[in-house]
Parts: C-alpha cells; sequence; structure tokens
C-alpha cells in the first residue's frame, strides 16, 4: 500500500473514531495511545505514597518505617518496594539475589511509556499492534520485558552476559508465565554483537532498548554509592559485572550506534538510556557526525533527585511526536534536539464558526517520487477548545525538515490570510 493511501486510511479513522469531525481533537490515532493507556500513563506521575502501598500489601508494611518513610540505604527495604510496585500496578512477581541491582520501577516504567509513544507515533497502524523488541542487559530482573509484555502485545529477545542475571532472569520469566513472549539469550562478554538477530535467526525486530553499565570503573561505581550513602555491590548500586563496562555507557551505547549502521532498517527504532548528560550529549553528535536526522531525544524525571535520559535512532522515514522526541525541557538543550515535527499553523475564536475550515483542512497528504518513496507525509488537524479552535500541521514521514517547514509557512500564509 502507498503511503498516501496508509495516510488516508489513517485519517479516515479518524473522522470515523470522532463521528463528526470539528467537534472533538483530530490528530492522528497514534497520537491518541496515552488515553488509552491512562492507567499506566499516570501510574507515577505522582510520588509514590507509601502509607498508602502499606495498607495493600503486609510485606511492604512490614518494612516501612513507622514515621511513613521508606529507608532507601536498606537493600531489603528498596527490594520489597520493586516488589509491591511490580505486585500491584502490574500483577508480576519476581525474585531477585541480593547481590545483583533491583530497578526502581518508577524509572523503568518511564523507558516503556516513551517507547509506547515513539513506536505509535512512528506507524500507520493502530497503537496496541504486536511488536517485537530486543532488551540487551536483561539484568536479573528482565524489568523492561516484564513491564512491556504486561501492557501491550509485544514479544522480546532478552541478553545478558553474566550467568547470575540469566538465571534469575529466566526464572522471572517462567514465575509470569511469560516463555512464550520473552526468550532469554546468553551472549559472551567478547562477543562484538550486541543485537543476536542473525543467532535468532530473526530477519527484523522493531525496537532495541538497554539500559547499559553506566560506569568505566569500580573506583567510579563506588564513588556513586558513597555520594549515595548506600552499600555498595547491593541491590541498590548493582555489582560491577552489572554497572562496569570498559568506557562507560558512551562506549557501550557507541557500540550499538556501530552495529546499527549495519544493520540499519533491521530494526525501526535503537534506544538507549543514559545515566550522565555529558555522554547523552557527546553520543548525540555522534548522531549528527553519522548522519542520522531522525532521532528523539527525551528525559526521565523521578522524585526530586533521580533523572535520566534516552535517545532514540532510526534509519526509517515515520517521524515520531514532538512529545517522544523532543522530550528534554531545559532551554541550552534545544539545539541538541530533532527538527520539530508539528506546527501550529493559526488559532481563531470559534464562535466565528469551524466547520467549514475544518471540512477543507482536516487531510492527509504527501509527496512521492515516481518509485514510491514519501517525500514528505503530513496530517493538518483541527484541536477545538470552548473558545478557540487551533489549525496545526503534523510531519508524518520524510527526512527533509526544510520540506516540512516550507509547507508550514505556506499553509499559515495562506490560512491566515482567509481569516
Ligand atoms: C545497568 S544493568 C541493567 C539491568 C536491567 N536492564 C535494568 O534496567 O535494571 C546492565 C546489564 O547489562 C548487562 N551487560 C553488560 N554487558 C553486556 C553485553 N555485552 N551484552 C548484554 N548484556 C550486557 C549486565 O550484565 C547488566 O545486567
Amino acid at each position: 500500500m502507498g503511503s498516501k493511501r496508509k495516510a488516508q486510511d489513517e485519517l479516515q479513522d479518524v473522522h470515523d473514531m470522532d463521528g463528526s469531525v470539528g467537534t472533538s481533537l483530530v490528530f492522528p490515532k497514534s497520537d491518541l495511545s496515552a488515553v488509552q493507556d491512562s492507567r499506566y500513563a499516570s501510574l507515577y506521575a505522582k510520588e509514590v505514597d507509601f502509607r498508602s502501598l502499606s495498607k495493600q500489601d503486609a510485606e511492604f508494611a512490614a518494612i516501612l518505617k513507622s514515621n511513613g518513610q521508606l529507608d532507601f540505604s536498606d537493600p531489603a527495604a528498596v527490594m520489597q518496594l520493586t516488589k509491591t510496585l511490580l505486585k500491584l500496578d502490574f500483577g508480576l512477581k519476581i525474585e531477585l539475589p541480593n547481590d545483583r541491582l533491583c530497578p526502581p520501577v518508577p524509572n523503568r516504567h518511564n523507558y516503556i511509556l516513551w517507547l509506547k509513544e515513539l513506536l505509535d507515533t512512528t506507524s500507520y497502524s493502530e497503537p496496541g499492534r504486536k511488536l517485537t523488541g530486543i532488551d540487551i542487559g536483561t539484568g536479573a530482573s528482565c524489568i523492561y520485558p516484564l513491564l512491556g509484555t504486561t501492557q501491550r502485545p509485544w514479544y522480546f529477545i532478552a541478553t545478558d552476559v553474566d550467568p547470575r542475571s540469566l538465571e534469575y532472569a529466566r526464572r522471572n520469566v517462567s514465575i509470569n508465565g511469560l516463555e512464550d513472549r520473552i526468550r532469554i539469550v546468553a551472549k559472551a562478554k567478547d562477543d562484538p554483537c550486541l543485537l543476536p538477530l542473525d543467532d535468532c535467526g530473526i530477519e527484523k525486530v522493531d525496537f532495541v532498548m538497554t539500559n547499559p553499565p553506566f560506569y568505566e570503573s569500580e573506583a567510579d561505581l563506588d564513588q556513586s554509592a558513597k555520594k549515595k550513602a548506600r552499600p555498595p555491590n547491593s541491590a541498590c548500586t548493582g555489582a560491577p559485572v552489572e554497572m562496569v563496562v570498559e568506557g562507560g555507557e558512551l562506549a557501550f551505547v557507541g557500540r550499538l550506534l556501530e552495529e546499527s549502521l549495519l544493520l540499519r532498517d533491521r530494526v525501526q527504532w535503537y534506544t538507549s538510556m543514559f545515566g550522565k548528560l555529558p555522554s547523552l550529549h557527546e553520543f548525540l553528535g555522534k548522531l549528527r557526525q553519522n548522519g542520522i536526522d531522525n532521532y528523539a531525544v527525551t528525559e526521565f524525571v523521578q522524585g526530586r533527585k533521580t533523572k535520566r535520559w534516552a535517545v532514540g535512532w532510526s534509519f526509517g522515514d515515520m517521524r515520531p511526536s514532538e512529545k517522544a522526541a523532543r522530550g528534554l525541557k531545559a532551554a541550552n538543550w534545544k539545539s541538541l534536539l530533532p527538527s520539530p515535527t508539528a506546527a501550529e499553523i493559526c488559532k481563531f475564536p470559534t464562535e466565528r464558526g469551524v466547520s467549514p475550515v475544518v471540512d477543507d483542512s482536516a487531510s492527509a497528504g504527501h509527496q512521492e517520487e515516481a518509485e514510491e518513496v514519501c517525500k514528505l507525509g503530513f496530517l493538518v488537524a483541527v484541536r477545538v477548545a470552548r473558545s478557540e479552535a487551533t489549525v496545526g500541521v503534523r510531519w508524518l514521514e520524510g527526512h527533509d525538515s526544510g520540506l516540512f517547514e516550507s509547507l508550514a509557512g505556506y499553509l499559515k500564509t495562506q490560512l491566515n490570510s482567509t481569516m
């Protein structure tokens, strides 16, 4: 099916879904995924309420201090929090060794939420389709595949190099009955390939994710544990085998980038978390040096202190939503963000009547070359609020940001001249 046909079908879906165009939000259905997944999307929007958790789970009540606080320097308390959140919010069971990383659930969940947005907004299909992903370095918890398969019909290949983590990851898949959805694959530490596509006989996957070992050395890891007043090599900090890699996270994700330059479209989205801001900065430079224009950057903020970042890049044509692609808030990072994928065309008061404008302007379009390569896929949409309507355009497909900017400029001139 050509891109134009798909874009028109997508638009038709929007019309069918809304019943009457012009009375509700008209944007690609994929941008509505957050609404459909609203329970998951809002789970950790507010800080976790420990007293409420203790009422719902006796094991959590047993480790909560009488003042309602949790002792984050105590690995047992941290582990119980993870177990309780997985049980209450996702219906998942988990077994973890004391000497391996215990994942904080809200942070890991944030990565899954971002992935959903990224994948939903870079496809003409409805959100909720079957997808396959690779989790590099799944850890003892196998946390990402567990969270991903709970929320979506996703399938995972989960790798690790640490025998102890692999043993527990297999156990966690099995106690949740997910053996047919998550395949654990052992990789050799000296294997130059991070992605087991050929080992597994798989041609393509939809996404790759990883929470890489952040640190360059054990001294680096110990230093970080000291700063947080936590016991080194515990469930809170992780063991050196999990957390330390030569060259740190930048080298690890750099390896993924090199591999992606060979595999290209065999993966739609290559993504990674970053624990250090300077690594992220340097990595974005590497993407640009390699001519990769279709990328997404975001930050995961949980509580007052913990901040992590994530980057995704693609060799495909589909452009992610602004929310997925340009999620860094700080103004000094604006220059590093990818080109905008949405623009506001005009606003007008609704008492002037919206129907004729809506009927004429809500349309999808594209410019194709003779061989059916889509140069620009876009959707014009109207958002109607009580007192004001906004016309916007969303860049859906293509690599030429200049073409999208010209289109937005042209629409602005044309529409504003008719107002
Ligand atoms: C920071 S931990 C992340 C664990 C888990 N994904 C999480 O988010 O809690 C990094 C993981 O990567 C694994 N690892 C290190 N080198 C690897 C490699 N070359 N291939 C696959 N996994 C690797 C480590 O054993 C460790 O389990």
